[in-house]
């Protein structure tokens, strides 16, 4: 399957220094039987997740949202988005039309969070998040509307309602004191009631791959999963609710988000990780936390490539063994360096430039030898990421007794869009692995905002039909 690329990224490595630099990468190199593996160890552990009993200790946490319907089509009205889970945040105003079927960013505005702040106290990271929305409603002179609210709020949290969700960890380089185990909403009303000079209507509280679901889903109503291969990973499908243990009822459906980053966090992915992914590990900051994530996800790729070409220097493979100084400098090497080096067409030339960046002495040789070793590592990325997705649409296949599936999904995130083969090896491996499920991959825009703003209205549409109900109860 990724024949075709590594003969590429073969050319012009003497064979003697090609099978030197294989036997590092050959760990990289996952074969579709062990993929069906993982895919079967993923299969067992979303069931713990799913369990009453075996959910506590359950490394893949199978979160319920209280997202019980994807969009009909008949939302509307205008909403304030907030979107927090990556190394920015932003404030959104959105308005969805029903006639058009569109989810419309009428404005927004990113507000950076500074790296002291993602790492100090939990009031004064809302705080910051409340001046940023005060400043963004003057700015669209909104100030005064009490306008209802989505939080894409990117992190495992357990929902208890829909405007109710205490975070369980940290991850994707966050650790605010005072926030873990707390209610995230009740954070956020109380930072807006501190400063006490506006107000906000209902709150829904929504995880990024469920804002991806929910927005996508207003365009193709069979859009049933949402996926995010950013900074961190992560995915959400539609489960049937007599199999979520945790929640009342037995018809129906709820969005269940996976926090598939969890896998391996019982050491279950041990054949598989490398000494690069246990270093990566063991130098974040929550070591033994989300292995699976830092096996594929932006915020630790580049890293593990910068390892690795420390190591085949330190071995002489590489530079003629001279490192410098930016290559042992951790982090140094951005994971999105990987997407330019791997380029089709200008590839070389990227490498060359992003070595002469780094300080590095290099040849044509050293050259193709990097780009060997980020294919290695992102083509990792992409056939694990695919194994973990066929997994959740075997699952929805066998729940409903199809034999086949037609399903789609929503994605997201820089790894997915921005990396040259990222997607297509991802789909390669999708299609190895559960055959008899055809996927449509429906790109999202602005999905976690935007989706953000489809849960509140879908939450209000539910809530409407309820109480219309109620009344022609009454009538009757
Ligand atoms: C978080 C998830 C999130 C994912 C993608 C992970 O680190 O735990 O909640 O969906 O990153 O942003």
């Amino acid at each position: 399957m990724s024949g075709d690329a590594s003969t590429v990224h073969t050319d012009g490595i003497p064979p003697d220094a090609l099978s030197k630099v294989q036997e590092y990468l050959e760990p990289f190199h996952l074969s579709v039987e062990k993929l069906r593996e993982v895919s079967a160890r993923l299969r067992k552990d979303l069931v713990r997740g799913l369990g009453k009993h075996s959910h506590h200790k359950a490394p893949v946490k199978m979160l319920p949202t209280f997202v019980r319907a994807t969009p009909d089509g008949t939302e509307k009205g205008d909403f304030l988005a907030l979107d927090l889970g990556g190394t920015n945040f932003r404030v959104l105003h959105v308005r969805v039309v029903e006639e058009e079927q569109k989810v419309l960013k009428m404005d927004s505005q990113i507000c950076a969070i500074p790296k002291e702040m993602m790492l100090g106290p939990g009031v004064q990271l809302f705080d910051h998040i409340a001046a940023c929305l005060n400043d963004f409603l003057v700015s669209q002179n909104l100030k005064g509307q009490t306008l209802p609210l989505g939080f894409t709020f990117s992190f495992p949290c357990e929902q208890k309602e829909i405007d109710k969700s205490i975070l369980i960890r940290w991850t994707k380089g966050f650790n605010c004191s005072g926030v873990e185990g707390e209610d995230v909403v009740k954070l956020l009303k109380e930072a807006i009631h501190r400063r006490g000079d506006y107000d906000i209507g209902s709150v829904a509280m929504v995880n990024d791959t469920v804002g991806t679901m929910m927005s996508c889903g207003y365009r193709d109503q069979s859009c049933e999963i949402g996926m995010i291969i950013g900074t961190g990973t992560n995915a959400c499908y539609m489960e049937e609710i007599k199999n979520v243990r945790r929640v009342e009822g037995e018809d129906g459906r709820m969005c269940i988000n996976t926090e598939w980053g969890g896998f391996g966090d019982d050491g279950c992915l041990k054949d598989i990780r490398t000494e690069f992914d246990v270093v990566v590990d063991e130098t974040s900051i929550n070591p033994g936390i989300h292995n699976f994530e830092k096996m594929i996800s932006g915020m630790y790729l580049g890293e593990i490539v910068r390892l690795l070409l420390v190591r085949l220097t330190e071995n002489k493979l590489l530079f003629e063994g001279r490192t410098s100084e930016a290559l042992l400098t951790p982090d140094a090497f951005e994971t999105k360096f990987m997407s330019e080096i791997e380029e089709r067409d200008g590839g070389l030339e990227n490498t060359q430039n992003i070595l002469t960046e780094l300080g590095l002495k290099w040849d044509s040789v050293d050259s193709r030898i990097v780009r060997l070793v980020c294919n290695a590592v992102s083509s990792r990325s992409a056939r694990l990421c695919g194994a973990a997705l066929a997994t959740l649409a075997n699952r929805i296949r066998v729940n409903r007794r199809l034999d086949h599936l037609k399903t789609t999904v929503g994605v997201d995130g820089t790894v997915y869009k921005k990396h040259p083969n990222f997607s297509e090896e991802l789909r390669a491996t999708v299609r190895l692995l559960a055959p008899d499920c055809d996927i449509t991959f429906l790109v999202s825009e602005d999905g976690s905002g935007k989706g953000a703003a489809m849960v509140t209205a879908v939450a209000q549409r539910l809530a409407h039909q309820t109480q219309q109900q109620s009344t022609n109860v009454l009538v009757s």
